[in-house]
């Protein structure tokens, strides 16, 4: 394997239990150098207990860890070059914004003149440089995470973990501090592996996600690839909205609950496979006139758009993303389609 192939960090069948709850289950991945990457999955699935496994204040059962191909499970924590960010920021509330950055670098005895100057460079990052001497109590929510990041990244580290960095935050920081991140990252050049349980986070920020399911990896793939090509019925309903529809393949169609057939175009499923039919709200479209007709259950407002729910008998409600000028009301009749490529033929797991 050349350098430049090899991933900034590699992780083979590493496991963890917990008496006898399995954290995490045999789990492979690679991260490579400079990448945005997300583990993604429900609470309690074992993303805070891999990334301190990666940090080295967690030890594990077994599998290996390995940083630039050498092994780092052997390598105390603090001397891994991998920095976390805790979920809660962690800032010392006694020391002002420049002595909580700086605190890392005093402790390594760095000169002053250099404590300055890095100090001051990651505060003009994060957009803090006239906040420097104020106490943490006397910042927003957003600022705090600010410094939290600022904090992590004037160490220069390899790696940054961040677990859950923004939930603490209200929707609108949030958002902005995602784009905040996203921008940083490419700045800092530094590989970042953010953990959270919500999807659209993961989606806007990362380069390559693994969605983790019950300790174990269900999908690594780009947000674009998670959302058009998902491996099982389990990505397709945690990424993204998505219609699920029960039904049972017959040769090329799949058979749904109230015996309407499914045409579809690719799949290798034997007959009497049970399936869920995966079709994204955006690709169902109403027409004047189709085979699906039904009625209208609910109209769902998001400005632009609205997603319109209607009852076609095929043992769930389909979603169809509209446009808000497309008026509809509950209980008036309508006629949908969606395209044979958009229709994804997923095994129940
Ligand atoms: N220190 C611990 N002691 C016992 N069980 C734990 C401990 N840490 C985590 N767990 C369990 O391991 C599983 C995974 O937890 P965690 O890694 O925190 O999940 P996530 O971060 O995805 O929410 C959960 O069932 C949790 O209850
Ligand atoms: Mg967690």
């Amino acid at each position: 394997m050349s350098q430049a192939d090899q991933p900034l960090l590699q992780l083979r069948d590493v496991s963890k239990s917990y008496g006898q709850t399995l954290a995490v289950d045999r789990v492979s991945l690679d991260i490579r150098q400079n990448e945005f990457f997300a583990l993604l999955g429900p609470s309690g699935c074992g993303k805070t207990t891999l990334l301190r496994a990666i940090a080295g204040f967690e030890s594990i059962d077994s599998g290996t860890i390995s940083l630039d191909g050498a092994d780092l499970l052997s390598v105390p924590a603090n001397r891994r070059p991998v920095n976390l960010m805790f979920q809660s920021y962690a800032l010392f509330p006694h020391l002002s914004v420049y002595d909580n950055i700086a605190y890392g670098l005093k402790r390594e005895k760095l000169p002053t003149a250099e404590i300055d100057e890095r100090v001051a460079a990651v505060l003009e990052t994060v957009g803090m440089t006239s906040q420097a001497k104020r106490r943490p109590t006397a910042l927003s929510g957003g600022q705090k995470q600010r410094v939290a990041l600022a904090r992590a990244i004037v160490k220069r580290p390899r790696l940054l973990l961040l677990d859950e960095p923004l939930s603490a935050l209200d929707r609108k920081v949030r958002n902005e501090m995602q784009i905040e991140l996203k921008r940083l990252q490419h700045e800092v050049g530094i590989t970042f592996v953010v953990v959270t349980h919500d999807q659209e986070e993961a989606m806007s920020m990362a380069d390559r996600i693994a969605v983790m399911n019950h300790g174990t990896i269900a999908q690594i793939a780009s947000p674009q690839d998670l959302y058009l090509s998902p491996n099982s019925v389990f990505v397709a309903d945690f990424i993204g909205t998505s219609n699920l529809i029960p039904g049972t393949v017959q040769g090329d169609v799949v058979v749904a609950k109230n015996g309407t057939t499914i045409a579809m175009n690719r799949h290798r499923l034997g007959n009497g496979t049970s399936v869920m039919c995966s079709v994204r709200p955006e690709q169902v479209q109403i027409v004047e006139t189709s085979a699906l007709t039904g009625t209208v259950m609910s109209t769902h407002f998001f400005g632009g758009e609205s997603l319109v729910v209607v009852d076609c008998g095929l043992g769930v409600g389909i979603k169809t993303q509209v446009h808000s000028s497309h008026v509809l009301r509950p209980g008036d009749t309508c006629s949908i389609q969606w395209d044979i490529d958009s229709t994804l033929v997923l095994a129940n797991d």
